[in-house]
């Protein structure tokens, strides 16, 4: 079995490098799907056969780690120097000539010139082939252990794809990404669930990277460009390789033999012009990107010529970095606007004359807050700057104050709602302001009518913002709760919705009573109850009913549940109006409690003490925690002599397996258990 298992594992790695590294996939999604599927099956089966490095631990592991261990680097990360100008170039390029000695003109000193990527950076350790650590830069001497993060990012191999490399120690460096898409889908999902939204991909990836939560990790999507190759201890690898020490392009080109992921658009030039080019191109081009840029990196090609050139304190004498002008553009502001989201959270937002930039057209800008309207000290008719940054959004960076008339008028923060007169609050520690009027506001209750049919949340179809917005407009629809009252004849008379569209939105409603109760948690859009606090809420407390009635102090004892959720969630069921709601979505046949918790499935698992580790495929490691309890059993925390049986995921510590099996403790598989408890 083991032999079956580490041939599938390396039949997926073939196939992963040729889908990352070479962008030439020779199989069908689908069936990769299958052979993942297939091999996360017999590691769940033979929890012996255990592999850090297996293609099944790049999706993480919901054992929250307490914190990172700190590393020391086996050579400093440094950064590098900045230039904003071809002058600044033309001048590093010069002094590398005279610190070299070689008169200019009469031989050029190859320069090699990659993207400078925007993300954070990494360095990963490879000893015999395999990924055994990957550290962040930190201060540049010591940075963090997020080796079980970075085993979920796709494109870093966890095993070299070549085989004659046993005792090669080598460690790469590069920069962690969060490509565009991934940012704005998360971004776009932060912003549902109320969480603060980050300010560009580099933080966001940053951020990632520091989770605890490895399986949130993977669900991100980072990506790796590695950009410089360290060879640690080379003993008999290096001698028929040799050439490959001379330049930094051929390790770069060997890295990416190796399966690591190296960008195709470094280039190694030849002149001053060349870089130019190059330079001039990517200013343009990278706008096209993925993954955010900010600047071109130049790096002195010859590694003996790098050597002689060495290190400042702070950075190489042979590198240095071109940064890209943040593009901004001049233009007024003609009147300020204020949104009123889902939430109630008022957004304010600048109405522009309309201005290129980036290729774009921009006509409005974010204001964020009355904070950042305050310290901009805003008029309006001011001459503003903005840039695009980071952000989706443009930003106003700055007022061009000599231009401003005398009679000007000052920009000052609503106090009202501009949707249905409400005062405004604002709450103490939060930079935004919020009507809340949360039942009576038209747009927080279309609002809130979208995130509750949205797929994540009741997944009803058929109901795109239009048709709630029209349905709600027409007084068809006040609350969710009136989703269920909906009928063929009522729908069929709004005109844009014919017979057939309503029949599907009248059996979609119906379906939603099937959704399971954490989404329906999730859908009811109580502040600060995300996805993930949904599950949790769910199986710890089981129903809407125990949990209306939970105490502050046993909704902090839930895991990731903080005073902030606590105190939303009080607040939500202190509320009649929401009982009321939640009484009649119950009258409708939605589901207010989970099968998972209820504690009186079977008394099969009585007098018995189960430990649960690994990662499981089937259910989360609470949803098992509330099965074993359901069923009469006891979980406990750690292996000792009273553990009856330990329940062993697909990647269990070996230390646990060790114990386990010294005191002679039963270990079972996911399958095993489930068959036991038949769930
Ligand atoms: S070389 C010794 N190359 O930019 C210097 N850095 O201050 C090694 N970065 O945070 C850095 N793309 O992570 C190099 N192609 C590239 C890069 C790059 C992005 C980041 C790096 C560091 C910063 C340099």
């Amino acid at each position: 079995m083991k032999q079956e298992i580490e041939h599938l594992r390396n039949v997926i790695r073939q196939h992963e490098y040729r889908y990352y590294v070479e962008n030439a996939p020779i199989i069908s999604d689908q069936e990769f799907d299958a052979l993942m599927h297939q091999l996360i099956k017999l590691e769940a089966e033979n929890p012996d056969c255990f592999d850090p490095n297996s293609p099944t631990q790049r999706v993480g592991s919901d054992l929250a780690q307490s914190g990172f261990e700190q590393v020391e680097h086996r050579y400093p990360m440094l950064s590098l120097g900045n230039t904003y100008s071809e002058g600044e170039i033309r001048d590093w390029y010069n002094r590398v000539c005279k610190d070299l000695g070689v008169v200019n003109d009469s031989q050029f000193i190859e320069v090699v010139c990659e993207l400078k990527f925007d993300g954070t950076s990494i360095s990963l350790w490879y000893e015999n082939g395999e990924l055994v650590r990957a550290v962040t830069r930190g201060d540049g001497v010591r940075g963090d252990d997020v080796t079980r993060n970075v085993r979920t990012i796709k494109n870093i191999p966890l095993k070299l794809t070549q085989n004659n490399i046993s005792q090669l120690n080598v460690e790469f460096r590069g920069e962690i990404l969060l490509p565009w898409k991934e940012f704005e889908r998360l971004n776009a999902e932060r912003e549902r669930n109320e969480e603060p939204l980050f300010a560009n991909p580099r933080n966001a990836a940053s951020g990632t990277l520091k989770l605890q939560n490895s399986r949130t990790v993977a669900k991100r999507n980072l990506i790796a460009q590695i950009y410089n190759v360290q060879i640690i201890d080379n003993s008999s690898f290096l001698t028929p390789h040799s050439s490959l020490l001379e330049t930094h392009s051929s390790l770069l080109q060997w890295a990416k033999q190796l399966g690591l992921p190296v960008s195709d658009t470094t280039r190694v030039c030849k002149s001053i012009d060349e870089i130019m080019e190059f330079i001039d191109y990517w200013d343009v081009e990278r706008k096209n990107l993925p993954v955010a840029t900010d600047g071109i990196v130049l790096k002195v090609n010859s590694l003996n010529q790098q050597k002689n050139l060495g290190f400042t304190a702070k950075s190489p004498r042979w590198a240095i970095a071109y940064k890209f002008q943040a593009e901004r553009a001049l233009t007024r502001l003609n009147s300020v606007s204020y949104q009123v989201g889902r939430t109630g959270a008022i957004t304010p937002v600048a109405n522009l004359e309309p201005v290129q930039l980036s290729g774009t057209v921009v006509k409005r800008a974010s204001l964020h807050n009355a904070d950042i309207i305050a310290s901009l000290d805003l008029h309006i008719g001011d001459m503003v700057y903005v840039e695009k940054g980071g952000e989706i959004i443009p930003k106003i960076t700055e007022v061009d104050n000599s231009q401003r008339q005398a009679d000007a008028e000052r920009v000052i923060f609503i106090d009202k709602c501009p949707e249905c007169g409400t005062t405004l609050v604002r709450i103490e520690g939060e930079a935004a302001h919020y009507c809340p009027n949360e039942t009576g506001c038209p747009p927080q209750q279309k609002g809130r009518i979208e995130h509750f049919v949205s797929r994540k949340a009741m997944n009803i179809d058929g109901l795109g913002s239009e048709t709630i917005a029209m349905l709600y407009d027409r007084g068809l629809i006040h609350d969710v709760a009136d989703l269920y009252t909906l009928t063929i004849g009522k729908l069929a008379r709004m005109e844009r919705l014919g017979e057939k569209s309503a029949q599907n939105i009248v059996d979609a409603v119906k379906k939603s009573t099937e959704v399971p109760f954490e989404r329906v948690l999730f859908a009811l859009g109580i502040r600060y109850v995300g996805e993930t606090v949904a599950k949790k809420l769910a199986a710890a407390f089981g129903s809407i009913q125990a949990l209306s009635v939970a105490k502050r102090e046993e909704l902090i004892a839930v895991d990731e549940i903080g005073e902030r959720i606590a105190d939303s969630l009080i607040e939500y069921f202190d509320d009649m109006r929401n009982m009321q709601l939640i009484e009649r979505l119950t009258s409708f046949g939605v589901k207010m409690e989970g099968k998972v918790a209820r504690a009186e499935l079977s008394n099969k698992l009585e007098g018995l003490t189960i430990v649960i580790s690994g990662t499981f495929e089937h259910h989360s490691r609470d949803e098992y925690k509330a099965i074993i309890e359901a069923h009469g059993g006891k979980n406990g925390s750690g292996v000792t002599s009273k553990t009856s049986l330990l329940l062993a995921g697909a990647n269990m510590g070996p230390a646990k397996l060790e114990k386990a099996e010294k005191l002679g403790v039963k270990i079972i598989s996911e399958t095993e258990f489930l068959e036991i408890v038949n769930v």
